[in-house]
């Protein structure tokens, strides 16, 4: 297929660009590079042992987009966006503006171009705090933030935009907590400033750039006190967005799907195993909750297990595994390498 990948420069598209470039797909890539390098890309064809097409462009420019679809598109895989929590809180209307705005110029440009298959990256936030957990698909929507609100409207764009068009086909990831990095250490998450994630802070204080790790709450009614989340193998991911690529080739309608190990592990269980991976010892300051945080989420990936014919197959102690690898030959992130 030919595979435009928006955001394929960033943590989880460039994992994707990979695995769609080693499958033997045709891949261009539309980043504006806010928040990633070109060095990421050329390591994906480096990786792969293929080239891909890359437009430095926004999604939010007609002009950039209409580049992006020329020489013939199959599907979009849509990662491009804005993804910090708190940031959005601060700055709301560049979320709507990159996150809303720029899904919308996306569909435009594709019914123009005449493409009827989609692959969106949502995000289990929009489950907010559950009632009950593993979560599945058909749970309650209640977003606490102003990033989660724009990944549910996007979802609900899609959702109108399929209903008004029965040729479209459209597939829903909710993604829950992607960590670790591609097993050759040479591509992997690579935050600008603070990082919004807890992977890579444990290993920010295991590579020395932090002196210790702020843990938020450890009253959390969860075995050991501290928060439980999903953490799922970015390699794992990348490799549901094939099977999605799959699915949308062969149905219509917009499908929603859960991307999760199905299991939890809390904020200390994460470190210990970080520990073990990394032989560094990692010091912890426990601090108050944050507002918003909640003690347990997990996913029901049942549904994707089924229909997609994708499960997790890698455990945290590989994810910390590869993180450290690309973290410790990385320690400043994306560099250009040594002639
Ligand atoms: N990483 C996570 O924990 C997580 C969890 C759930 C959902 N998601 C979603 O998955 C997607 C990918 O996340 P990621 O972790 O790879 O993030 P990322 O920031 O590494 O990648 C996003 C990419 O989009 C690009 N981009 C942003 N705005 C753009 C614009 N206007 N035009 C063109 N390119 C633009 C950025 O430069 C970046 O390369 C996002 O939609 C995010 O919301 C991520």
């Amino acid at each position: 297929m030919k595979v435009l990948v928006t955001g394929g420069a960033g943590y989880i598209g460039s994992h994707t660009c990979v695995l769609l470039l080693e499958a033997g797909h045709t891949v261009t890539v539309i980043d504006n590079l806010c928040n990633s390098s070109a060095i990421a890309l050329a390591r994906v064809q480096e990786l792969a042992g293929r080239p891909l097409r890359f437009l430095q462009g926004d999604i939010r420019s007609r002009t950039d987009l209409s580049g992006a679809f020329e020489g013939g598109v199959d599907a979009v895989i849509h990662f491009a966006a804005l993804k910090a929590v708190g940031e959005s809180c601060d700055e709301p209307l560049r979320y709507f503006d990159t996150n809303i705005g720029g899904t919308i110029a996306l569909m435009q440009a594709m019914e123009t171009a005449g493409v009827s298959k989609l692959v969106f990256s949502s995000s289990a936030t929009v489950y907010g705090q559950p009632d009950s957990v593993p979560v599945n698909e058909g749970a309650p929507l209640r977003v606490t933030n102003p990033y989660g609100r724009t990944k549910l409207v996007m979802e609900q764009l899609i959702q109108d935009w399929c209903a008004a068009r029965p040729e479209l086909s459209a597939v829903l990831l909710r993604y829950f907590n992607p960590v670790g990095a591609h097993p050759s250490g040479r591509i992997g998450e690579d935050p600008r400033g603070e990082p919004n994630n807890l992977m890579p802070c444990v290993a920010q204080v295991a590579v020395g750039h932090r002196s210790h790790l702020r843990v938020f709450g450890d009253d959390y009614a969860t075995p050991d006190g501290t928060g439980i989340r999903d953490y799922l193998h970015v390699m794992d991911l990348a490799q549901a967005h094939l099977k999605a690529l799959e699915y949308v080739g062969l149905h219509n309608g917009c499908e929603i799907f859960n991307l999760g190990a199905g299991h939890g592990h809390s904020v200390i269980e994460l470190v210990r195993a970080f520990e073990s991976a990394s032989g560094r010892n990692i010091p912890m300051e426990i601090m108050k909750r944050r507002s918003g945080d909640v003690a347990e989420l997990t996913a029901d990936p049942s549904h994707a297990n089924v229909r997609l014919g994708w499960s997790a197959e890698r455990d945290l102690s590989m994810a910390c595994a590869d993180a450290w690898r690309w973290q410790k030959a990385n320690p400043l992130g994306f560099t250009p390498d040594p002639e």
